[in-house]
């Protein structure tokens, strides 16, 4: 069946994906696999920027091969590829940050964020990863990027660039890309304030085992009203609820609507029923990474053989790019 485009998605190897991750982009990236071609790569150069210490850039690398496929990224007919293992990425970066004004990136809202959340590690990196980011959407020339609420600046930044390029060098060599999200915008931590991730700790892993899990799940922070059994909750304001919603059957969800608003059932028992729900959705994951896992070789040629396949694509469009800027 003719495809419908190209996809392009990119994640960092910061540890292991949490459900944030997966809620946000990941189930997009399986099911986009059945209507366009999709390239999916892990983001080891942009994890420098925050990542001092790469003792386990190597290992958390894997790790995430390993959560990518074990979610059901199919590699034969998708590009699975390490970031660093295709360099015309650099080299793409490197042209793009000329028609890219300073001001424009120290005015993002992401990086004003990286700026509070390290005031010791501002680097050069940290400024130009919008555009590293956008060097990878566009050296694959994907039309449609599947990626959380929180990566949008950096998609309209893309966006823009791609007109300021063909602008500045009379081309059409590079092309607009569309974002494309999931159902769940922004998945909210087990503080039930802020966003789900690794670096507040508030985070769930995929590949956690079920005990780990529900003692995660436990300590969800629920309708902060609620202090006493015996109080009526509203779980129209409760992540737990909201998690109900993703994960537990409709019988599940309509009971916790009914029963917490009148105090029927605890936050206690009510975070139990989310864990064993949770716990039955990521099995079949769960099994799938551990076989991949037995098998660290396959996962090696998986990632060697799609960095081979996305680099042809990167050689092409840099061909073009360059005959567009007229380097010699
Ligand atoms: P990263 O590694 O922070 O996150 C990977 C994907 O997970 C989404 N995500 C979330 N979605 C909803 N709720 C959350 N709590 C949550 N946490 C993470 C992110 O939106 C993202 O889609 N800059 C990107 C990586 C990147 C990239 C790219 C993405 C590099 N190059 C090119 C797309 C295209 C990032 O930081 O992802």
């Amino acid at each position: 069946m003719a495809k419908k485009g190209r996809v392009f998605s990119g994640i960092r190897p910061t540890g292991r994906a949490h459900l944030g991750n997966y809620l946000g982009a990941i189930q997009n990236y399986v099911a986009l696999q059945d209507d366009y071609e999709c390239v999916y790569c892990i983001v080891d150069l942009h994890a420098l920027t925050t990542v001092e210490d790469t003792e386990n850039l190597r290992q958390n690398t894997h790790e995430m091969a390993l959560d990518l496929l074990a979610a059901g990224i199919r590699p034969q007919e998708t590009i699975l590829f390490v970031q660093s293992h295709v360099p015309e990425v650099t080299e793409l970066h490197m042209i793009l940050s000329m028609v890219t004004p300073l001001g424009k990136l120290t005015d993002l809202p992401t990086f004003k964020e990286k700026v509070r959340q390290q005031p010791d590690n501002v680097n050069y990196g940290l400024v130009g990863y919008p555009v590293l980011m956008t060097a990878d959407i566009v050296l694959y020339k994907a039309d449609v990027v599947p990626v959380g609420i929180d990566q949008a600046p950096h998609i309209e930044f893309a966006r823009e660039t791609v007109r300021s390029f063909n602008y500045r060098y009379n081309t059409h060599v590079l092309i607009e890309p569309q974002m494309k999200n999931t159902p769940v915008l922004k998945v909210l931590g087990i503080d039930g304030k802020e966003k789900m991730s690794k670096s507040l700790n508030n985070h769930i892993e995929l590949a956690a085992t079920p005990e780990e899990t529900t003692k995660r799940v436990r300590e969800m922070v629920t309708d902060p009203a609620r202090i006493k059994r015996t109080d009526p909750g509203n779980p129209d304001i409760c992540n737990v609820f909201t998690m109900h919603k993703i994960f537990s059957p409709q019988s599940d969800v309509d009971m916790v609507n009914v029963e917490c608003r009148r105090a029927g059932i605890g936050c206690v028992e009510c975070k139990v029923l989310l864990a064993k729900n949770l716990n039955k959705h990521l099995e079949p994951l769960r099994a799938k990474r551990a076989e991949y896992a037995s098998k660290p070789d396959l996962v090696m040629d998986i990632l060697n053989d799609g960095a081979k396949r996305a680099r042809v694509i990167a050689q092409k469009t840099m061909e073009e790019v360059r005959a567009a800027v007229q380097l010699p």
